[in-house]
This record gives C-alpha cells, structure tokens and sequence, in this order.
C-alpha cells in the first residue's frame, strides 16, 4: 500500500503522523512511504531520518494527497486541504467530526473512507488512540492554567501551590477520565487543593482510592458545578460523552459568578467544550476574557509539546496503520470491531451514530457498508 504523510499545516501544529521508526516498519512489511518535506521537522525528525528509513520525500502536499492510498495524519483536514479529497481515499486522523457538519459534509461529498482515532475503541472498551493525546493535555493544562493565573497573562496572581502561611488556590477538575486524572496528578503535585466533578460515581470511588483522600470528589449536578466553580482560582474541563458534542455543564450565568481573574482551561474544546462561554482558540492566540475569567480553549494543545506528542500518539497509532496497510481499509475493519468503532464516513455514508445523533442526520452501521 502507498501511504502518505503530509505536514499539518494547522496553527501551530508541530506533531506529524508517522515517525522514521513507523517508516521503517512500513517499509520492511513492503509498503511505500511519502512523507511530505519538513513532515516531522518540528517533532525533532528531519526529512534525512524519514529518507534513512526508507521514506520517499516530496516536495508538495498536492503530491504526497494524490498518489497515497492511505492518508495518515494528527489533526483534522482544514479547508486549504478539502480539495485533495477524493472516491475511496483512506484518511486515518482524528475528525472531530460531531461539532462539524462542513467537514463532514466534504467527506461525504468526496466519498473519502475516514477512520477517526478518537472513536476506535479497544477490547477494555476505552479510546486507545485519545488516550495518550488526553494524558498529555491533561498534564499540560495545569501548566498553562497556572501561567494564565499570573498577573500578566490576565489571572488573579495566584501561585498555585501557595507557600507556608498562605493557602494553596482551588483547582476544580470537570471529568475523571483520563484528562481529569492526568490534571488531578499534576495539580496535587504543584500543591493545589483539588476537587473532582464526575457523573460517574464508579469511577469517584476508583478517584478517592487512587489519591488516597487527597483529593476532593462531587458528583456532577448543576449544583456542585455552580459551587465549586465559583470557589475556583483554575477550572479545567475534561467533560466527555464519546462521539458526541460535549454537554455544557458549566453555564455562562455561573461563569459570570466565578472570581474575576479565575481561569478556565477547557480541554474538551475539541468537542464543543464543557464551558457556555468556550469558544476554540489557537495557540498563537489562546486566551480571551469573559466577565472577568480568562478562557484558554485550545484544541490541540499537545501540539505545543510535539517530540513528546507525537511519540506519545504513534505508539498508539502504528499498530492500527500497520494493520490497515497489510489487509487493506475493507478487511481490517472486518477484522477488528473496536476499529470499526472508528469508522466516521465509507464512501459517502455516514457509519457513526454519535456523529450522526450531533448533526442530527441518518447514519448507517458498519456492518452494513463492509457488506
Ligand atoms: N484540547 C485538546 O487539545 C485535547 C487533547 C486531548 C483530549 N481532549 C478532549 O478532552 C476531553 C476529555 O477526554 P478524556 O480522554 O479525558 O475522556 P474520558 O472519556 O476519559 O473522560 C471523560 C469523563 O467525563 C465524564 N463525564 C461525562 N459526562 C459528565 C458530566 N455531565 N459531568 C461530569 N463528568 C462527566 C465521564 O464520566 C468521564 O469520566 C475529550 O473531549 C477529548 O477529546 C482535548
């Protein structure tokens, strides 16, 4: 199989989809790869890494688009890129595609097989490919809400950790799945006083184990969320229903109650955002200000960390894409249901019902379409 592997040309986007070790396989299994020039420059890979692996490199993205079978990316194609859509390409990246009906609506156009890493499930029925993406925004967005809360940045100048004789400021955490326990770890560790907002009590219990009481669990009513909220110095929101666009737990009338200088880092951005008053920010401009509380609402923010995201990611990725380029897009979905599960769009129709709930148009199961 050709696989191709463009250069993200999103905002600020350093990750890349393939590493030179990833090409080393693909070749060895008898594929063929073409990397975009500059591809994995920024993750700390240049084109000579990719060429020694055996890689070939071209020069245009336009090239590398028409003469893949299988496209393989980080983030979501941006309009500049709807062009080289085309029948029966293979595009295996995230989609995003609940909160997007104009993207949605170009593949299906196109008839574009699109598999979206952040539906594929896993037999423990978790997001394999989100995972390490969740872990390290989660991490990060302790990191960047403790820079927004400096005085500089807009925040209220609180030091999250505080020092002997001044109290520690208030880290709320939206969800307790990955990013939230990533966030909790790392808030903990700077010294912040923690509270954790899940609906899923199962998951409280598991929370309060791990952190051995020292963090605090709410279950997830608009209640507790107006409470902790306003009592917050940092918010991060890492609120997710899979598939579909993120519920707003957090309403514009309690952001106006929050403290003026407070900060909300909402994560899940990328799928809407938990937050009434989010709206998706990039990283050459990632904050604006609303009644007071600075927003840091970017969408992929593991895109700042890129050696380590792009690692991070392709450990997970590989495994699928080998098997994709060895069986081909038909079989190996047949072949793995939790692949399946990330099956968006097959040649015009729409395969997932979260997406298709979201737009709120007809979808038809993969079993189906693979016929
Ligand atoms: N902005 C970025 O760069 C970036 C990077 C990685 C992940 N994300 C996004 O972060 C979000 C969270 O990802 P994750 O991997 O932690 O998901 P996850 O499935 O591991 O966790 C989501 C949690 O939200 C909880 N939840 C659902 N409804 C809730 C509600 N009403 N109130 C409180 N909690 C509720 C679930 O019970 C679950 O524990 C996703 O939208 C993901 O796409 C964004």
């Amino acid at each position: 199989m050709i696989i191709g592997v463009p250069k993200e040309i999103k905002d600020n986007e350093a990750r890349v989809g393939v590493t030179p070790a990833g090409v080393k396989a693909l070749t060895e299994a008898g594929h063929t790869v073409l990397v975009e020039t500059h591809a994995g420059e920024q993750s700390g890979f240049p084109d000579a890494e990719y060429a020694g692996a055996g890689a070939e490199i071209l020069d245009q993205a336009a090239a590398v688009w028409a003469k893949a079978e299988t496209i393989v990316k980080v983030k979501e194609p941006i309009e500049k890129e709807y062009a080289y859509f085309r029948e029966g390409l293979v595009l295996f990246t995230y989609l995003h595609l609940a909160p997007v009906k104009t993207l949605t609506d170009q593949l299906l156009q196109a008839r574009v097989i699109g598999i979206a890493y952040e539906t594929v499930r896993d037999r423990q029925n978790t997001l394999p490919l989100l995972t390490p993406m969740s872990e390290v925004a989660g991490r990060m967005s302790v990191q960047v809400g403790a820079s927004c809360l400096e005085k500089e940045r807009g925040g209220r100048g609180v030091l999250l950790g505080g020092v002997p004789g001044v109290a520690p400021a208030n880290v709320t955490i939206l969800g307790g799945g990955i990013v939230g326990t990533n966030a909790a770890k790392v808030a903990l560790g700077f010294g912040a006083k923690v509270t954790l907002i899940d609906v899923n009590l199962h998951r409280l219990r598991e929370l309060d184990d791990i952190f051995g009481g020292r963090l605090y669990t709410l279950a997830s009513n608009s209640y507790n969320v107006a409470q902790a909220t306003r009592e917050a110095d940092l918010v991060i929101g890492g609120v997710l229903i899979p598939g579909t666009t993120a519920p707003r737990i957090v309403t514009r009338a309690m952001v106006a109650q929050m403290k003026k200088g407070a900060v909300i880092v909402d994560v899940a951005i990328d799928q809407g955002g938990c937050v009434e008053t989010a709206r998706p920010t990039s990283h050459s401009d990632p904050s604006y200000v609303v009644d007071g509380v600075v927003h840091y609402c970017v969408t992929n923010m593991p895109g700042a960390v890129p050696h380590t995201s792009t690692l991070a990611l392709t450990n997970a990725t590989f495994p699928y894409l080998l098997r994709l380029a060895n069986h081909g897009a038909r079989e190996a979905l047949r072949q793995d249901a939790g692949l399946a599960e990330g099956l968006n769009v097959w040649r015009g129709t729409l395969t997932h019902r979260g997406v298709a709930e979201s737009q709120q148009r007809p979808w038809t199961p993969v079993a189906e379409v693979l016929g």
